[in-house]
């Protein structure tokens, strides 16, 4: 938990942005595994934690924009849970290290809604992403668990959005953990991949790592030799010379900032030279945009530079062919890299794109694109200072989307099909880093990972040995 001091500053930020009515942030309820008892890691909504900080089940936060109230509704712990669970602070102690002077018991939210409700006065909330919140809050006003989702509050969630999407020095510092334990994660996953070892052991390594600093992982490791298949969760290959390993993974901080990177690195620590005429192409569609990355440039403009320099160097390698502006200009280049290249990246790892990805990654300015592949751009708008981003290009080669591409006779002037069919094997390369966009440029976040061919052969040679990120907890 940060200080109370930043809480009190966000909401503070937050009731500049709305005039009228009372927000109502409710924590995460526990959420259970595999019966009620069995519950699943306790993982706090982002968006309570931002603003009321506890890391706690069994509250709600309301802000009144007219009154300027705050009150954090929640109940001090039994002697039951005191038997189970230890000591806990009173509400009132959890209160005062938030900033908040008020409290109720959370039996009174109901009451409190019902009153608000009967004058008349507008309830924001954010869109609920979990069926059990969808249910509560339904209850708690008044409409079917169903259409609770589409009637959040448009003004709170473009003005979360607002806040959040500009990260303070302290989120970034939060931010660079993450990517320093990732730094761990991936160099071990390169060690660790030598013909033989089956991908779960590294994938389970490497979540334990994630753990073993504070984690937990911040989404399913992704790890694999079909890196072909952009979010491969099995995890059953026995790895094999001559293939690649893709591993797309991250960690959250205890205070719940993410990282997400992800690293190819050839089984055995060498690359093919057919393998090495990839990496480079992918390995330039990344540095190349980083390097270009700074305030006032659409993220578009980003993914379609790196749209066109992997539509150059697939033409230089005799895989596409023809006008590579009109080749991408037409979307050809998504036959080999159907995603975006990046979204914002903070205490999610895809940051507030539960509030709606268009609010997030659109404008009035800047509007999503309709064509295949460039469509699934979660970030297309206007970069500005404080924006930490993912800069994540691929090349993949998806033997059902070549055949169907191919079958349909689609961009038959710029895929060379007869010789895109000899890749069918090749799997995928995806390189990805988390940046912060600067007052005149970018930073990379985190403490530098392998990436050139040299480096990740180099890391990839040697042995795993066991070590720590100093000055994570
Ligand atoms: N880890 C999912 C992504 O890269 O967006
Ligand atoms: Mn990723
Ligand atoms: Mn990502």
């Amino acid at each position: 938990m940060f200080q109370k001091e930043v809480y009190a500053e966000r909401r503070q930020n937050l009731k500049k942005e709305l005039s009228s009515g009372i927000a109502l942030f409710m924590a995460n309820h526990e959420a259970a595994f595999n019966y009620p008892a069995n519950t699943y890691h306790y993982r706090q909504d982002s968006h309570f934690s931002y603003f009321f900080g506890l890391n706690h089940p069994g509250f709600a936060g309301v802000i009144d924009f007219e009154s300027g109230k705050e009150i954090l509704f929640g109940d001090d712990v039994e002697i039951d849970d005191i038997i189970w669970m230890g000591p806990q602070p009173s509400v009132n102690d959890l209160a005062a290290q938030v900033g908040i002077s008020e409290i109720s018991s959370f039996n009174k939210l109901d009451s409190y809604i019902r009153k608000a409700l009967e004058s008349g006065r507008t309830i924001h909330f954010l869109p609920p992403y979990r069926g059990a919140m969808m249910i509560a809050l339904g209850r708690l006003l008044n409409m079917p668990a169903h259409e609770v989702r589409s009637k959040a509050s448009l003004p709170l969630i473009k003005a979360v959005v607002k806040l959040k999407e500009i990260k303070s020095a302290l989120e970034v510092s939060e931010i660079e953990k993450a990517v320093d334990i990732a730094w761990l994660m991936h160099t071990t996953a390169m060690k660790m991949a030598k013909p033989g070892i089956v991908e779960q052991e590294i994938a389970g390594t490497i979540e334990g790592i994630a753990l073993a600093h504070g984690g937990p992982v911040s989404f399913p490791v992704i790890l694999s030799m079909d890196g072909q298949t952009l979010h491969n969760h099995n995890h059953h290959n026995t790895l094999k010379a001559g293939r690649m390993m893709v591993v797309d993974a991250g960690t959250e901080t205890r205070s719940l900032y993410s990282s997400d990177i992800t690293r190819t690195t050839p089984v055995g620590g060498k690359f093919s030279s057919r393998q090495k005429e990839i990496y480079e192409i992918v390995l330039k569609a990344n540095m190349d945009t980083i390097a270009a990355i700074r305030p006032g440039v659409e993220y578009r403009e980003m993914h379609l530079l790196a749209a066109r320099i992997i539509a150059q160097g697939l033409k230089d390698l005799g895989l596409m062919k023809g006008n590579v502006d009109e080749a991408v200009a037409a979307g050809a280049h998504a036959l080999f890299m159907p995603h975006g290249l990046g979204h914002m990246l903070g205490m999610d790892v895809h940051d507030l794109e539960g509030l709606g990805e268009t609010y997030v990654g659109y404008d009035e300015k800047t509007k999503r694109s309709s064509q295949f592949g460039t469509a699934y751009l979660r970030l297309g708008k206007e970069l500005k200072p404080g924006f930490v981003v993912t800069d994540e290009p691929g090349i993949y080669f998806i033997p059902a989307l070549i055949d169907k591409f191919r079958s349909e006779g689609l961009f038959i002037d710029y895929v060379n099909y007869d010789k895109v069919e000899q890749y069918k094997d090749f799997g995928g390369i995806r390189i990805e880093d988390d940046i912060l966009v600067t007052e005149d440029g970018y930073r990379v976040l985190g403490k530098p990972i392998p990436k050139t061919v040299a480096e990740v052969e180099e890391t990839a040679a040697q042995q795993r040995e066991w070590l720590k990120i100093p000055g994570v907890f």
